[in-house]
Order: structure tokens, then sequence, then C-alpha cells
């Protein structure tokens, strides 16, 4: 028992009762605000949205700064906190704001910007005007995590779809714009491209972690809905992904480092973003993923925090080991470089998470790695692994919950007495600026209240992975547009085939393939291979076929639960002794 003599510095700590008091004062009053507030930025019957069209989340309602906008980012972590709720069984009534936000996302998807069209890189434009039309004003284009979080809340939606007896939906209407966004990511992961704070151009931590959860769950999806095509290609990227992920861990100095040519410390927010967004409590502390307990997430949080200490000015006095406000990364100049709310609740939620997963597993380690994390409650702690039935467990984890409540604290000083929460909080005063009522801040309250209340979101996949040994970049498209299922290399007496068919369709119907091989679902309407929109009106796919072979096939449709076949008679092709061949046809 070397660890006794802390039980007794962390039982004073725990029973540090007015804290606490203070946090569950302050989210059962905030708690309603934040979701009024989050909801009013929501068209088309937002009481702040601004004229925004249904499904379309607004920034904020701010003119100055002018946030009046549309992000691809924002939006989907904003429904996926909404998305989380209406799963999770917390509240029914928001289903028909996650159908508008459906139908948004899939009008918004096919809007040509400056970053591209649909199939040549327009996934990837950061924002667009409330009425849904382009933004075609200079801006840090493209921002590629936004197709990754995305399809990661309308997985989380399709995976309740499909448990509610609703895979209909999932195959005829959701699953087209999944799909688009994956192979987005798949085709796109390894470019740079703008971070989370629109600033640096290069790659990002963040980006790479929600791009690689993205095709680990939508591999799963693909797989549960009989999309098997795509499978292989997905979970081959994502182990690229997560290869690559590995390589901002500075393990000198014990943190993740955000992004490459930043030209600063690299000590960042992005890090306690992506471990929150990509919490998944079956990988337990599990530090290939950067979980919220391992080791590595729980030193770069520490390294984070710590940068904030002595810069600004309303953490001056507050001793190491207690919160403090935090702000998007210690070099930061906007509005002067201040906290802000979101940031500041991520510490708090991912050490949430952090208890919730050592509860769940009866355990807590403390390795070489998160040494200093702990040792900033008592420098007497020491590595090894604690039971949960010990009373160092309970110490460590009593100073844990104290530490994250802190930070909880901080947020409930800065807010003023209406509980509304803009973007940031004054470096000196505490007093908050910048735009108002950002929808984020709202999701971010939200969610980090419910990871304190113990809410577990669900699993996507990041259990028992296994990082490559070698890492490989992604495979060279050959179409400029980066965006169709990358080619699968054919095994000898096969080739690969794609089809591409001109079909106008209307929202709702796609195109499928079957015909008369194994490989196109002998002839099975209900198993038929979906075709990528992607370049609609064309519809596509690459499949790897027999060579040497005379194959009949022909195309359907489908359109709310109703199929119509081409008419007859079937089409027919021979494939070729090896290569691949473009077979290009018009709907009959
Ligand atoms: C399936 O889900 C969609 C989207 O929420 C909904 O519009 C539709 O009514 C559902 N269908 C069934 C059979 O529940
Ligand atoms: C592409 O992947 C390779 C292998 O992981 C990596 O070394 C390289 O930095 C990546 N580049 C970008 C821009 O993602
Ligand atoms: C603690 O470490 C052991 C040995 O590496 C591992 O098997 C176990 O899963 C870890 N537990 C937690 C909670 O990280
Ligand atoms: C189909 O179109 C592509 C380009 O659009 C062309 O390269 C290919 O040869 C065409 N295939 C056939 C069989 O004509």
């Amino acid at each position: 028992m070397r660890l006794l003599h802390i039980v007794a510095t962390f039982s004073l700590a725990g029973s540090a009762l007015s804290q606490s008091n203070t946090v569950d004062a302050y989210i059962s009053s905030e708690s309603p605000i934040a979701k009024a507030g989050l909801l009013a930025n929501i068209g088309p019957n937002g009481a702040k949205c601004s004229g925004a069209k249904s499904g379309v989340v607004i920034a904020s309602p701010s003119t100055n700064p002018n946030y009046i906008y549309t992000w691809t980012r924002d939006s989907s972590l904003v429904f996926k906190a909404i998305i989380d709720q209406f799963t999770l069984g917390q509240d029914p009534s928001l289903r028909s704001q996650i159908d508008n936000f459906i139908k948004a996302e899939t009008f918004l998807q096919q809007v040509s910007n400056p970053s591209g069209t649909v199939s040549s890189g327009g996934l990837a434009e950061p924002k667009f005007n409330v009425d849904e039309t382009a933004f075609t004003g200079a801006w840090g284009r493209p921002q590629r995590d936004g197709p990754g979080l995305r399809s990661t809340a309308l997985i989380t939606y399709a995976n309740w779809l499909v448990e509610n007896n609703n895979a209909t939906f999932v195959s005829s209407t959701l699953w087209p714009i999944i799909q688009l966004d994956l192979d987005y990511v798949a085709g796109n992961w390894n470019k740079t491209g703008f971070d989370l704070w629109e600033e640096v151009q290069g790659s990002s931590f963040f980006t790479t972690a929600v791009q690689h959860r993205s095709l680990r769950e939508g591999a799963a999806l693909a797989t549960r809905i009989g999309q098997t095509s795509l499978v292989s290609n997905y979970n081959t990227q994502a182990d690229n992904i997560l290869c690559f992920l590995q390589s901002y861990w500075n393990p000198n100095a014990g943190y993740i480092t955000a992004n490459t040519n930043s030209g600063r410390s690299g000590k960042d927010a992005n890090g306690a973003l992506a471990s929150i967004h990509t919490w998944d409590i079956a990988a337990g502390c599990d530090a290939a993923t950067f979980q919220p307990c391992s080791d590595k997430a729980l030193s770069n949080l520490k390294v984070y925090v710590d940068a904030f200490r002595t810069i600004y000015t309303i953490n001056n006095g507050i001793p190491t080991g207690s919160a403090v406000a935090t702000g998007r990364y210690p070099e930061d100049g906007y509005y002067g470089g201040n906290p802000w709310y979101l940031t500041t609740l991520a510490v708090a939620e991912q050490l949430y998470d952090a208890l919730t997963t050592w509860n769940s597993l009866g355990e807590l380690n403390v390795t070489t790695v998160s040494l200093a994390f702990f040792k900033q409650f008592d420098s007497d702690v020491v590595v090894g692994t604690y039971p949960s039935t010990t009373a160092n467990y309970a110490a460590l984890t009593g100073a844990v919950k104290n530490f994250a409540d802190g930070f909880v604290e901080i947020v409930a000083k800065y807010t003023p007495a209406n509980g509304g929460l803009s973007e940031q909080y004054n470096r000196g005063t505490g007093v908050q600026l910048s735009a108002a009522d950002l929808t984020w801040s709202y999701a971010s309250a939200l969610t980090a209240f419910g990871a304190r209340a113990g809410t577990i979101t669900a699993s996507w996949g990041a259990s028992g992975l296994v990082v490559p040994s070698r890492c490989s970049t992604a495979p060279t498209s050959t179409s400029s547009s980066s965006t169709s299922t990358p080619t699968p290399s054919p095994s000898p007496g096969s080739v690969s085939v794609t089809f591409n068919v001109h079909a106008i369709t209307v929202y709702g119907e796609n195109i499928y393939l079957t015909g008369s091989v194994g490989q196109l679902q002998n002839w099975s309407p209900d198993n038929a291979l979906l075709l990528s929109a992607a370049n609609y009106p064309t519809w596509s796919i690459t499949v790897t076929l027999p060579a040497n072979t005379a194959i009949q096939y022909k195309y359907i449709r489908k359109y709310n639960g109703k199929i119509t076949w081409e008419s007859d008679p079937n089409m027919q092709i021979t494939t070729p002794s090896s290569g691949s061949i473009v077979e290009n046809d018009t709907w009959r």
C-alpha cells in the first residue's frame, strides 16, 4: 500500500462538496438553456435561426463577427449530440430535427462550391450560406474533417434505424449520402487541408482521428446492410489512417502535436476534442485511438491545460493540479486570444469519459506516460494498476473527478446571468466575447454534462485494433474526383469493371446493379449492389469480375421499397483477360 497516504490527501479533496454543489446547480440551470439555445439556431423554426432553411444549423446568430453560415463540422457535431440524445431514448421529440438535417445535408452535398462539385472535392467545403447556396468568398479550404464528422453522425442514426426495423430507410436514403462522405474520406485522407480552427494548412490530428472513426464504423454499417463490396477498402484505408494517427504523438514531450506545418508548439484543444469525439468505451484505455483514459491522451491533456496557466490573467493564483480556463492553443491571437467555453468543457468531458471507462473496467493504470498527469494530484503516486476495490483507486478517481468538475466550475463562473454561451470569454476579465450564442458551445455543454452523468455513447469499432507495423498511403485516384471507390486490385483471373449508367432519379430513389454471377449477386434484387451518385446523373460502381467471362446484368431502381427493373433484354458484357474496363450505359 505504497499509496496509502494519498488516501488522506484525496479524501480531503473529495470532501470539497461545495465545488460539486456549484457544478450540480450550474448543470441544472444551464442544461435547459443550452438545449434551447442549440435548437434556436436550427432552421426553419429556431427562434434565432436567421432564416436558415430546414435542417440547417447556423454557427451563431451573430452578425459581428458574422457567423450566419452553416459549417459542416459544427453542424455535424451539433447533430451528433442531438442524434445521441435521440438514439439513447433521452428525447424522442428530436426525430423531426434529424430528418430535416438529413434532407439539408443531402442537398448541400450536391451544391457546387469553390472546393469543387460533389465528385471533385466539394464535400470538403467548410461552410455554406444558410439558404443552402455556396459561400464563394475567400476561406481556408478545403477542410477534410467535415465528411468524416457528418458520416459519423448519420451512421449513429443509421445503426439505430437498423436496430429498430427500418433498414429500408437506411439503404434507400441514408446510405447513399453516407457513402459519398466515406468514399471522400477513403480517397482523400492522405492530403493536406485546413485544420478545425481554419488556420493551418497541413495534416491535423483531429481531422485524422475523425476520418479514422468514420471509415471504421462505415465498414461495419456497410457489412450490416449488405454493401459488402466497399468493406475491404474502408478497412484498408482505416488501417492506413490509424497508422498515420500515431505520427502526431510527441514521445519526448508527452503530447499530441496538433498539426503539421503550424509553426506553433502544437499544444492544442484539438487533442482533447478528438479524444471525446472518438470515445468508444469498448476500447477501454487503448492508446492506439487515444481513448480518453489512455495514458497518451491524459499526458497530452496535462500538457495542453498547463499551457494556459500563466498566459491568461484569470488563471492567476490557481495552483497546479487545479482547473484553469483553456483556449484553442496558447499562441492564439483571434479576438486577442482567449479561453473558449467549448475547449474548457472538452477537458471536463474527456475526464468524465475516462472515469466512466475506469469504473466499467474496474481498474485504473498509472503508466510511465501518464505518471505526470496523476502526479499533479499527489507527487508520491507511482506506476501501477489500481483495482476499483482499493482506497487508492478511490483517491485517484476522486481527484480526477474534482479536477474535471473544476473546469465546469470555471465555465459556470464566467457564464453570464442569462446563461447564454458565446464563443469566448475574456482572458483578463472573464466577460464573454466574440460570437454570441455559439451553437457548438451549447452542444459542448450538453455533451459534457451528459458525460458527467455517466452517459455512454455508441461504440464504433475502436476495440482491439492493431496498428500496422508499416504505414501506407492511400491509393492514388485516377480520376480528378478522388471520390469514387478506389479500384480494387484484381486477383489472378479477375478484372475490374466500372459500370456507369446515366439515370435521372428523384430524391430517395437509388440505382442498383445485379446480374448472372455471384459478384453481381446472382440476379437478386434484394442484394443488388448500390451505385454511387457522386457524378449524378451518372451512377457508378466498380466491381471485380471473373476474367474472360460473358456476364449478363441489369440495373434496377428502388424507391420507397418499390423495385423497378430495366426493360428487356438483359445487358451483356464479355470481360477481358486482364486489366480493367469501363462500361457506359443509359437507363432503359
Ligand atoms: C424510417 O425512418 C424514416 C426516417 O426517420 C421515417 O421517415 C420512416 O417513417 C421510418 N419508417 C418506418 C417503417 O418506421
Ligand atoms: C500520407 O500517409 C503517409 C503514411 O502514413 C504519411 O507519412 C504522410 O504524412 C501522409 N500525408 C498526408 C498529407 O496525410
Ligand atoms: C492496465 O494494464 C494492463 C496491462 O497492460 C492491461 O491488460 C489492462 O487492460 C489495463 N487496464 C486499464 C484500465 O487500462
Ligand atoms: C466509357 O467512358 C469512358 C470515359 O467517359 C471511356 O474512357 C471508356 O472507354 C468508355 N467505355 C466504353 C466501353 O466505351
